[in-house]
């Protein structure tokens, strides 16, 4: 059985002082039960730290990420950080491969694959995205799309590794627009994402692996998308800004 997974994206949103806050609420509301899940909020880059710090000293079952990473180490690689830096902020995850890193920063599938190895080396875990423009879904070739995607990401990447790391399916005409992917829509990527697994690898990995919906899921659509078998949890945006929205959703995926 995997264990369900709930990240919260926040985006280039909440100052130092509003992310010690909602990191305390978060975790004001957490319970013992989440541990049976893992619940992670990446803030953003500066304020990993402050939120670590928080969920630390509250001794909360809840993890940290960044939401970009270079691939190097060190070097001359103006405004980047690296695997270790983030691990140092405390963070456990790393999301790579977002539609807006893609669309805004150039982000390619060879980064997105050089990004998850180097996190792999250094132990932290890529939550790597994938998913299709509107043009793509409407054109029909969406599962070739995001699956080739999946592959590109993937590459040369060993099966144990690949098993522990996730992998969110993000349509981008679902992203910040309210208008989610049915379940149905969801669960066929999903189920597709994993059998692309199953290819390069095998039955085993592709059992293991986590597998994200992303893209306007709230308190509304939870419930439905996460009955679906091969969707093992949720890249959340908009509603990861306010505990209440968030917390919603973690306790949605307790029995
Ligand atoms: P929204 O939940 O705001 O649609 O954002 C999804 C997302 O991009 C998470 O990475």
């Amino acid at each position: 059985m995997r264990k369900a997974l709930m990240a919260g994206n926040w985006k280039m949103n909440k100052t130092w002082a509003e992310t010690v806050v909602l990191a305390q609420h978060i975790s004001n509301q957490s319970t013992e039960q989440w541990s049976d899940l893992d619940v992670v909020l990446c803030p953003a880059m500066p304020n990993i730290k402050a939120a670590y710090s928080v969920l630390e000293f509250d001794h909360a079952p809840i993890a940290v990420g960044a939401q970009n990473v270079h691939w190097e180490e060190s070097g001359a690689y103006t405004g980047e950080a690296s695997v270790g830096m983030l691990a140092e902020l405390g963070a456990k995850y790393c999301i790579v491969g977002h539609s807006e890193r893609r669309e805004y920063f150039a982000e390619t599938d060879e980064a997105v694959n050089k990004k998850a190895k180097a996190l792999i080396a250094g132990g932290l875990i890529p939550i790597i995205c994938v998913g299709e423009s509107l043009g793509i879904r409407d054109d029909g070739s969406f599962i070739d799309y995001v699956c080739a995607q999946v592959r590109a990401a993937l590459a040369g990447l060993e099966g144990s590794n690949v098993a522990k790391s996730v992998i969110a399916y993000e349509p981008i005409w679902a992203i910040g627009t309210g208008r989610t992917a049915t379940p149905e829509q969801a669960q066929e990527v999903c189920a597709a994402i994993r059998a692309t697994v199953a290819e390069m690898f095998d039955t085993e990995t592709a059992e293991a692996i986590r597998v994200l919906y992303g893209g306007s899921m709230k308190p509304e659509n939870v419930a439905g998308l996460m009955e679906k078998p091969d969707i093992d949890g949720g890249l959340i945006g908009g509603a990861a800004l306010e505990a209440e929205s968030f917390v919603y959703l973690v306790n949605a995926c307790l029995d």
